[in-house]
């Protein structure tokens, strides 16, 4: 069996597997609050790995929150700065085409309900957002931007977009700046305070850790209002009793996944061989996102006039478990809205499959899936499916 949809959701790595048995077995359990010993010993323990997360992430110990991922970050970053209603003069949301549906329906949301507008920065066919024209929206609406959203890495293509400079230029301009951190967390070395920007979010299932666990990261804590009420908790940022033993998972995972970075450049040359011989054998085959800079794990590949879907049973059938990442009905498969964003056309959109592995992965697994998906192909080109 080959896995091969770690940007859906990362397996439980191993060193988070061996924490747990030994976690479990050992204790201590209480409520992290509680100011007897055993509350303090297990607040201790969530602290550590507090510290653990902020120092992989580039953060200070005080800007990271625990939530339950990145939807939930997401949401609160929107209700803190958004929350009170478009004003006359901060009116805007700044966004793109390419955001995960959890960030792009946030801002719809307040641009429904709350009075917000949204400006959508248009993205390239290689799936890099044209960092001219957002340097232009800021430049002449920066008075009127209420916020910047804008991704680091795309959960489709692996595109890396530029947020670096993103971050630089709301800086510049004094205009908040949000960036979805979720899908560059944990595939790429990434440090928070030098990036500038003000607010980033992740989720524990996408590296490793135990899913239902995330962090909020945020420069200043102030400016952020609670989502969820409760006790206090979190600094009064996040109520509810903590997931100690899952954010204990976040720092483990952490600390493992901090081992496999030097294997990028490994897993990038071997991406890239899979795809040209892929190419060779299908000259009409297209990797989406192409010569732009990728996550080194990730493919999007169509074989214009294969459906995707198809190739995803295919490949299921021999053991490999990809996703195709575009909704389709039966007979109306329907291209994503990232890959609209990117003005590909249906031809191409209803052929991908998203191939997404770890970095922990063998580089083999690569000759295994190219096996399986030129048998697939084979078979399946023999009838024209759209
Ligand atoms: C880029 C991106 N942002 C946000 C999310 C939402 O993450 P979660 O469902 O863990 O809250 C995802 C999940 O796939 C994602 O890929």
């Amino acid at each position: 069996m080959i896995y091969a949809d770690y940007n859906g959701s990362a397996p439980v790595c191993n060193d988070v597997k061996e924490y747990l048995k030994q976690r479990l077995d050992e204790g201590p359990y209480a409520n992290p609050n509680a100011i007897h010993f055993m509350g303090q010993k297990v607040l201790m323990g969530m602290d550590n790995a507090r510290s653990v997360c902020a120092k992989f992430l580039g953060a200070k110990f005080s800007q990271v929150i625990f939530n339950s991922g990145a939807t939930e970050g997401c949401s609160q970053i929107h209700h803190s700065v958004l929350g009170c209603g478009a004003k006359d003069e901060k009116n805007l949301i700044v966004t793109t085409g390419i955001e995960h549906s959890a960030i792009r329906k946030t801002a719809e949301w307040y641009a429904e309900n709350r009075g917000y507008e949204i400006i959508t920065i248009p993205t390239n066919p290689n799936g890099i957002i044209d960092l001219t024209e957002f340097e232009k929206v800021i430049k002449d609406k920066h008075q009127n931007i209420a916020l910047v959203s804008i991704m680091a890495a795309n959960n489709e293509t692996g595109v890396i977009e530029p947020f670096k400079e993103v971050s630089k230029l709301c800086q510049e301009y004094g205009v908040t700046n949000f960036c979805d951190t979720t899908q560059y967390i944990g595939k790429m070395p990434f440090n928070f305070n030098e990036t500038g920007m003000d607010y980033a979010i992740m989720s524990g299932h996408k590296i490793g850790a135990l899913t239902g666990t995330g962090i909020l990261l945020a420069k200043d804590k102030t400016t952020l209002k609670p989502l969820i009420i409760g006790g206090g908790q979190e600094k009064g940022l996040r109520g509810g009793t903590q997931n100690y033993i899952g954010n204990e998972t976040l720092a483990v995972a952490m600390d493992s996944v901090s081992k496999f970075f030097d294997r990028i450049p490994e897993l990038t040359k071997k991406r890239e061989e899979f795809e040209q011989k892929v190419k060779e054998k299908y000259p009409s085959a297209v990797i989406l996102g192409e010569g732009a800079p990728r996550l080194a794990t990730s493919t999007y590949i169509a074989l214009p006039g294969v459906h995707g879907q198809a190739v995803q049973i295919e490949l299921e059938s021999m053991g490999i478990f990809v996703t195709t990442s575009s909704a389709c009905s039966d007979n109306e498969p329907v291209t994503s809205k990232v890959l609209k964003a990117m003005g590909v056309t249906d031809d191409v959109g209803r052929g991908v499959v998203r191939i997404s592995v770890g970095l922990c992965s063998p580089v083999e697994v690569y000759d295994k899936i190219y096996e399986a998906l030129i048998k697939a192909y084979d078979k399946l080109s023999q009838i024209k499916s759209y």
